[in-house]
Formats: C-alpha cells, sequence, structure tokens
C-alpha cells in the first residue's frame, strides 16, 4: 500500500491530497504543528507534527511540503530531504504537461494547469489550477504560480517568486528571486529582486504582507 505524508494541513494540502489520490496514492497523512489542538483535514487525518513526521518519514514512500508560504515550504522540503525524505511530485491526471519538460522534486501541478514544452520546472514549485506556463519558462526553486495565472514563452521566474491569480507575463520577461506579482496584473517589462508589482500594467508597490 503506498503512503503518502502532507506536511502543512491547510486548504492547500486538501487540494494536494485530493490530487495524490487521484495520482493513485493509497494512504495520505497529514502532518501539521497544529497537531494535536487539529486532528483532520478535511477527509484526511492529521497525524502528528513535525518533529513526529521527521522520526517517521521511512514508513512512507513519499513526502510533500503543502505550505503555501515559498519560503517555509522551501526549508521544510530541505530539511526532510537532509532527514531521507523521498520527497515526492504530484502531477494531477488532468493537468497538460508536455513530456519535453522537466519538472524537479516536491512539485505539484494541479488540475487544469497546462505545461509547454522546453519548460523547466524547478523544486517545490506549486503550479496551481488552471494556470499556464510555456514553452521554454524557466521557474525556480519554491516558485508559485496562482490559479488561472499565465507565463507567455520564455518567461523566467526566480526562486520563491509568487505570480498572484489570474496574473499574465508577457513572454521573454525575467522576473527575479522573490517577487510578488498581485492578483490580475500583467507584466510587461523585466522584475528585479524582492519586489510587489501590481496592476495593469504592473508597477511596484511596497511590500507589506507579500510572499
Ligand atoms: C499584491 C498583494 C500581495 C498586496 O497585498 P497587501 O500588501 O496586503 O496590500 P493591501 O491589500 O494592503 O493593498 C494595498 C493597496 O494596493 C491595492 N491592491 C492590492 N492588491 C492589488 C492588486 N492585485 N491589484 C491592484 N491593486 C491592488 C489595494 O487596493 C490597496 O490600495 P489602496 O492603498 O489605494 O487602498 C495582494 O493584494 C495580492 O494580490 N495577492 C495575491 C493573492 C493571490 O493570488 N491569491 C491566490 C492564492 S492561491
Amino acid at each position: 500500500m503506498s503512503r503518502l505524508a502532507i506536511l502543512g494541513a491547510s486548504g492547500h494540502g486538501k487540494v494536494v491530497a485530493d490530487a495524490a489520490e487521484c495520482c493513485g496514492w493509497q494512504v495520505v497523512d497529514f502532518f501539521d504543528d497544529a497537531w494535536p489542538r487539529v486532528v483532520s483535514n478535511g477527509a484526511w487525518q492529521v497525524v502528528g507534527d513535525t518533529a513526529m513526521l521527521k522520526s517517521s518519514l521511512q514508513h512512507y514512500d513519499g513526502v510533500l511540503v503543502a505550505i503555501g508560504n515559498n519560503a517555509v515550504r522551501y526549508r521544510k522540503m530541505l530539511e526532510l530531504e537532509e532527514l531521507g525524505g523521498r520527497l515526492c511530485s504530484i502531477l494531477h491526471p488532468a493537468a497538460t504537461i508536455s513530456r519535453h519538460a522537466v519538472i524537479d522534486k516536491g512539485v505539484v501541478i494541479l488540475a487544469g494547469a497546462v505545461v509547454n514544452a522546453g519548460a523547466d520546472i524547478g523544486p517545490g514549485v506549486i503550479l496551481n489550477t488552471s494556470c499556464s506556463v510555456d514553452h521554454d519558462c524557466v521557474l525556480g526553486a519554491c516558485v508559485h504560480i496562482s490559479p488561472g495565472a499565465r507565463l507567455a514563452g520564455g518567461v523566467k521566474v526566480g526562486d520563491l517568486s509568487w505570480i498572484g491569480i489570474g496574473a499574465s507575463v508577457r513572454q521573454l520577461i525575467n522576473i527575479g528571486r522573490h517577487v510578488t506579482v498581485g492578483a490580475g496584473g500583467v507584466v510587461v517589462s523585466d522584475v528585479a529582486d524582492s519586489l510587489t508589482v501590481i496592476g495593469v500594467p504592473a508597477k511596484k508597490i511596497s511590500n507589506k504582507n507579500a510572499n
């Protein structure tokens, strides 16, 4: 029986667990530091906290971090891997993924997402529901492309960046590390590291609750 451990009993975690079942995982257990106060996440059980996951990695065929915050997800992923956790990727069967795309470990690609030929998807990336990543895009570690966001061909997105729901990025644009593109924004010029940009065309604002 195949067993998957998911760290992070969030709403996103539920969607990931559901996708994992669609991929054939037979047992899906959550771990979260809110345990034992929180013992379930939708249809799934929360069976322990991070420390318990770390000490029981050998009982799972795969482990995945389903934490929305990109930097936290990256850190937890590295910790689990260092302890021998088998980081797996969940590619929903209703996503369309070119066989000429490269997908790293710890990646989640949800229903309706499209990944075209030549795309290179880094470790821990989330490609959320119905987003599209076109040909030759390069996404760094723990990037999150939110639902319905669209990257045209040849876009580069640096580590830990977050592209908000419904945002669009013009072809060949370079987006730096740790950037936030606000919901619905349209990016038509390169974005330097650590900026938050919003609007059409997207312009920078001061960071507050960004990624
Ligand atoms: C860009 C973003 C990170 C800014 O968050 P924030 O720092 O908390 O900003 P605030 O909500 O305080 O808004 C600051 C100002 O920017 C405006 N603003 C915020 N987000 C905006 C957006 N996406 N487009 C246009 N204007 C926006 C607000 O109206 C506000 O304007 P005001 O000062 O004139 O009132 C956030 O609004 C956003 O778009 N997040 C993406 C959400 C998302 O994609 N979720 C999907 C998860 S799967």
